[in-house]
């Protein structure tokens, strides 16, 4: 990466958002990972937008997925966001290791968290190296933990 984009991409960093663990499943399997490229689009429908790397297992899980789920986490969950976002599915079950709820047609939650809800997706669209889907909020849950946790100040590093 040049300067310039080095330069982009720190003040891009500056964004900030919330940390959440996008739930799937599909074939049997269920796939997740940490999102922070997640935000509210319309209230009425209520809507989500998750923006979703075309590379990861989470991706090719949701192609054969009518639904997703977003766990929104909690002060202190810093470990559950490396977990689900350090490893892949490919090589990991991550929801072996943590304790979930199945929702809707099986879809797992995370049961500490803040919030959790259950989308049906309505719309997909490319954006760059991502591909965005659009979700109908059909189910809400409070979690037992109170303050999400902040996407700037904990370590992600590998
Ligand atoms: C704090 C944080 C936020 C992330 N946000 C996103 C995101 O919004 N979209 C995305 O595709 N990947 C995001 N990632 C990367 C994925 O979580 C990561 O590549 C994950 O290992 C993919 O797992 P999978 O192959 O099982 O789908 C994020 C990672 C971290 C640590």
């Amino acid at each position: 990466m040049d300067e310039t984009a080095a330069r982009r991409d720190g003040i891009l960093r500056l964004f900030p958002g919330p940390v959440t663990v996008v739930g799937v499943a599909a074939g049997g399997v269920l796939g997740g990972l940490t999102a922070s490229w997640v935000t509210r689009v319309s209230m009425e429908p209520p809507l989500l937008m998750v923006a979703i790397g075309r590379q990861r297992r989470t991706w090719d899980l949701l192609q054969e997925s009518t639904h997703f789920t977003v766990s929104l986490l909690g002060e202190g969950q810093v470990a559950e966001a490396r977990l689900f976002g350090l490893k892949s599915r490919r090589d990991v079950d991550k929801w072996a290791q943590v304790a979930h709820d199945l929702v809707g047609p099986g879809l797992p939650v995370m049961r500490a968290c803040a919030a959790s809800c259950l989308c049906a997706i309505e719309g997909r669209f490319p954006a760059g190296d991502h591909d965005c889907l659009v979700g109908r909020v059909v189910e809400v849950t409070r979690g037992p933990l109170d303050a999400p946790l902040p996407l700037c100040g904990a370590d992600y590093a590998p």
